[in-house]
């Protein structure tokens, strides 16, 4: 299964992408998590991200079409991936059909999620995540066992940097650009289902389990 998931920051694309890869054994390719472990490891290519990143912009479509090529002709990527966080605009989605052509790998669904903003911005500024193994936790919709602690590796859970609220805005105003034309994209594919992403976490993994066949 070769899948995207779209949707605005704080959607819960990272929380439904961990659970389908465990379910279904795809490769769950996040962007921003390679991106912020690029920072972390001081690579050049951390070093060009972080003020993007800082600013909540998106990192130029070359930087991260590349590092993308890169990821897709990993083995794991083969068997089948969930990618969360990629593509982030029309140019980038362009991108990755030439890579998935040159693969033979071509993409078979397109998940939506949809979330107000009032709920999304609450998501993200309770957001707690694990720097060693990169679980996600939220301080009153999913909390760790023990407060501050991974559950997964008992690391201490730190904030992202960029779920600071004025952070998060700027985000909210890239997508808002960003998306009405990456959706248009993929309609016009045929590809893209629209999920409702309020409720629990189970209750959205059930709607996309409904569309994964
Ligand atoms: P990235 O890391 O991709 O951030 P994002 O798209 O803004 O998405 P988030 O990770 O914030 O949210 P999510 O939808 O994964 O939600 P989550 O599951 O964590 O990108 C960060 C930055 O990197 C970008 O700003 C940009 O600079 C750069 N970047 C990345 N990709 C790029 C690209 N392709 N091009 C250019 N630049 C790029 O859930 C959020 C919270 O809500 C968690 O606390 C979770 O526990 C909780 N939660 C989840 N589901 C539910 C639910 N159903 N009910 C209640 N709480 C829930």
């Amino acid at each position: 299964m070769y899948l995207v998931l779209l949707g605005p920051p704080g959607a819960g694309k990272g929380t439904q992408a961990t659970a389908l890869s465990r379910d279904y054994g795809l490769a769950h390719i996040s962007t921003g998590d390679m991106l912020r472990s690029a920072v972390r490891d001081g690579t050049q290519l951390g070093k060009e991200a972080r003020d993007y990143m800082d600013r909540g912009a998106l990192v130029p479509d070359e930087l991260v079409t590349a590092m993308m090529r890169e990821r897709l002709q990993r083995d794991d990527a083969k068997k089948g991936f969930i990618l969360d966080g990629f593509p982030r605009n029309v140019a980038q989605a362009e991108q990755l059909d030439a890579i998935l052509e040159e693969l033979d790998q071509p993409l078979e669904l397109v998940v939506n999620l949809q979330v107000p903003e009032a709920e999304l911005i609450r998501r993200m500024t309770g957001r707690r995540v694990c720097p060693g193994c990169g679980e996600s936790y939220h301080l009153v919709f999913n909390p760790p066992k023990s407060l501050g602690i991974c559950d997964q590796c008992g690391e201490d859970l730190i904030q992202r940097d960029d779920d600071k609220e004025a952070t998060v805005r700027a985000r909210l105003e890239v997508y808002g650009r960003e998306n009405a034309p990456l959706v248009d994209y993929y309609n016009a594919t045929g590809l893209l289902v629209n999920v409702d992403g309020r409720g629990t976490v189970d209750q959205v993994y059930e709607r996309i389990r409904g569309e994964v066949k």
